[in-house]
């Protein structure tokens, strides 16, 4: 495949960026979309020129490193992580145009690289969980029902990519602290700190500058965990009965 590539070029935190385009030969479809721009890169280096810099880490679906907006979607045009994306999903002659997450809280460091701290400081705000649940194997002999062990297990495969704020129209990030409240209060670990988890995660979203969920669904349409909405609904429900009790 022959591509035209749209890139966003930006030299630090502190520069002003603009779309740069690149021609592309011989992409083959079975590349990953990451794998494409090695290519590039490589031909970046050869010509002198500075490479395109990007996130990536385990190139397999599970770190939650790498993310994109490509042809103006969050991973792009496959429910998946960028990495998993393959230049199958495109065609010969395509523009592809590419740039970093849309979200202020989330600021270029460089080229298609932004900083995900904010998330961090979202975990961090939670806390820890004073539960003593002793070694692995005691840890696994407690009861835990098997509704509840699905849907914690299923919410927890949340990778922190971030693609759901960059596709809300809000920037809320209510789907990923959503997530993190329904994996940790499904379970009976997680109850003696819940509803305090709760108010200081929240608190801490919206101080970092993350938008209000305005119920759109942009974020679980993008997330290539397929996390749901209904998680957003239980961090609401967790949020108004610690505000009842006064926390
Ligand atoms: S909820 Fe989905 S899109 Fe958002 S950070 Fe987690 S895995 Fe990524
Ligand atoms: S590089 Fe780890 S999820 Fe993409």
């Amino acid at each position: 495949m022959r591509l035209t590539l749209n890139i966003w070029r930006q030299r630090d935190a502190a520069s002003a960026g603009s779309m740069q385009k690149y021609e592309l030969d011989d992409v083959s479809e079975d590349m990953s979309f990451l794998e494409m721009l090695d290519v590039l890169n490589e031909q970046l280096n050869e010509k002198g020129e500075e490479p395109v810099a990007f996130d990536s880490d385990c190139r397999e679906g599970i770190c939650g490193t790498c993310g994109l907006m490509i042809n103006g979607q969050a991973h792009g045009p496959e429910v998946t992580t960028t990495c998993q994306l393959h230049m199958r999903s495109f065609k010969d002659g395509d523009d592809i145009t590419i740039e970093p997450w849309r979200s202020d809280v989330f600021p270029v460091l460089r080229d298609l690289v932004v900083d995900r701290g904010a998330f961090d400081r979202i975990i961090q705000a939670g806390g820890y969980i004073s539960a003593n649940t002793g070694s692995a194997p005691d840890a696994h002999a407690a009861p835990v029902e098997k509704k509840k062990a699905d849907r914690a297990f299923d919410v927890a495969t949340c990778i922190g990519c971030g693609a759901c704020v960059a596709a809300c129209p809000n920037g809320s990030a209510a789907l990923f602290t959503g997530a993190k409240i329904t994996a940790l209060g499904e379970l009976p670990q997680g109850q003696p700190e819940r509803y305090d988890r709760v108010v200081n995660m929240v608190g801490q979203h919206d101080a970092e500058g993350f938008g209000g969920c305005t119920n759109i669904g942009e974020c679980t349409a993008a997330c290539p965990k397929e996390i749901p909405l209904d998680v957003i609904s239980q961090l609401n429900k967790d949020l108004r009965t610690a505000l009842k009790q006064g926390r």
